[in-house]
């Protein structure tokens, strides 16, 4: 069974397509290596055995996209993840943000219309909850104005999702809203590649571990939490992989109730900037030079999925633990700086 996988080179969509080749499904990936690299397909082989398929596309151009579905009209699924993630560079660049994160989903949602197997999985976020008012989240929780482009593209991808379902009862879709996902490949082949200065706590972590940063700054220690600083629902990026997987096989055995559908991916134990800390420090070995300073703005102060619907619905629940996720976050690290 043929599986598109957009953006299928990057942190999260590389993952995914190990576990679904892992489960036998033939993957196409499309990515446009604006944010990734070539050499992850060599990761992917390295652990499946299996190269999948790649086409370098820029799904902002509509008749490329157009030109792609008429060469693989016996696509059975989508993974969507194609989209830029930085929170801040969204808050710079706005309409680049809603070029590549809306126009080319409905490119996509228009092509998909035309196919005869229309399975389609979102990637969506936490963000839409902004600070819930209560925790654990449930899907059930307000979508709050959004602070960002970013977190904004999110919510409208829904949205557009959800308007189409409405009027195309043959569209078969699932939105998955990730909490934090985190961690790599256990045997190191694959893992996140940020570009830059990281935005986001791990890479931060092991790139100041490994020598590539001065000081981990951790943004605000007087939070009305235990230890003052931040909690997040960390999920280790396999876990996160496989579940895509399994929201995959619900619409393709026509399990779901209705043709839109929402769940939480994350673990439901929420953790401190400070617990993240010590659990990279356990596992490493390595005591990490930080230091606490002001609040980052746009942070809510916690964070973490009530897992239920996920659990019971979905049938998938985490296996591996925040340690499980910076051992092989470290060991990842150690690879690509050859040390
Ligand atoms: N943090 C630090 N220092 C850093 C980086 C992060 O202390 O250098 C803290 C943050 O303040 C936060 C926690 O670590 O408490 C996690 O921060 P990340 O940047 O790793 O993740 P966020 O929770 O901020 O980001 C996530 C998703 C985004 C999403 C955002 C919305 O990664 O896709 O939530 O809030 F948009």
């Amino acid at each position: 069974m043929k599986i598109l996988v957009t953006g299928g080179l990057g942190f999260i969509g590389s993952h995914t397509v190990v576990e679904l080749q892992n489960e036998g499904f033939e993957v196409v990936i499309i990515d446009d290596l604006s944010n990734s690299s070539i050499d992850v397909i060599d990761g992917i082989t390295a652990i499946t055995g299996i190269k999948p398929h790649f086409e370098q596309l820029d799904l902002k151009i509509r008749s490329k996209v157009e030109d792609f579905f008429k060469a693989h009209n016996d696509i059975a699924g989508i993974i969507h993840f194609a989209a830029s993630k930085a929170v801040g560079e969204s808050v710079q660049k706005p309409l680049m943000y809603y070029e590549n994160n809306i126009n080319t989903l409905v490119y996509v949602l228009k092509e998909i219309g035309k196919l005869q197997h229309q399975n389609f999985i979102f990637s969506s976020s936490c963000t839409v909850y902004g600070q819930a008012d209560e925790l654990p989240i449930t899907e059930n929780a307000p979508v709050k104005p959004a602070e960002s482009p970013y977190g904004n593209t999110k919510q409208i991808g829904e949205e557009i999702i959800k308007d189409t379902c409405r009027v195309n009862s043959e569209l078969n879709s699932i939105a998955l809203r990730y909490f934090n996902p985190i961690g790599a490949h256990p045997s190191a082949q694959i893992g996140e590649l940020p570009k830059g200065v990281p935005q986001n706590l791990v890479p931060f972590i092991t790139q100041t571990a490994i020598g590539l940063r001065e000081q981990l700054s951790v943004f605000g220690g007087d939070y009305p939490t235990q230890d003052g600083t931040g909690i997040r629902d960390y999920i280790h990026v396999v876990d996160l992989a496989k579940a895509h997987v399994v929201a995959l096989q619900r619409l393709l055995q026509r399990k779901n109730e209705s043709n839109f559908q929402v769940f939480n991916l994350g673990t439901g134990k929420g953790s401190s900037v400070l617990e993240a800390i010590q659990s990279f420090e356990k596992v490493s070995g390595r005591k990490l030079n930080y230091k606490i300073v002001d609040r980052r703005e746009g942070d809510v102060v916690a964070a973490y999925a009530d897992t239920n619907k996920a659990n019971d619905v979905l049938g998938w629940r985490t296996e591996l633990t925040l340690d499980d996720a910076m051992a092989s976050a470290w060991k990842w690290e150690q690879k690509i700086r050859n040390v």
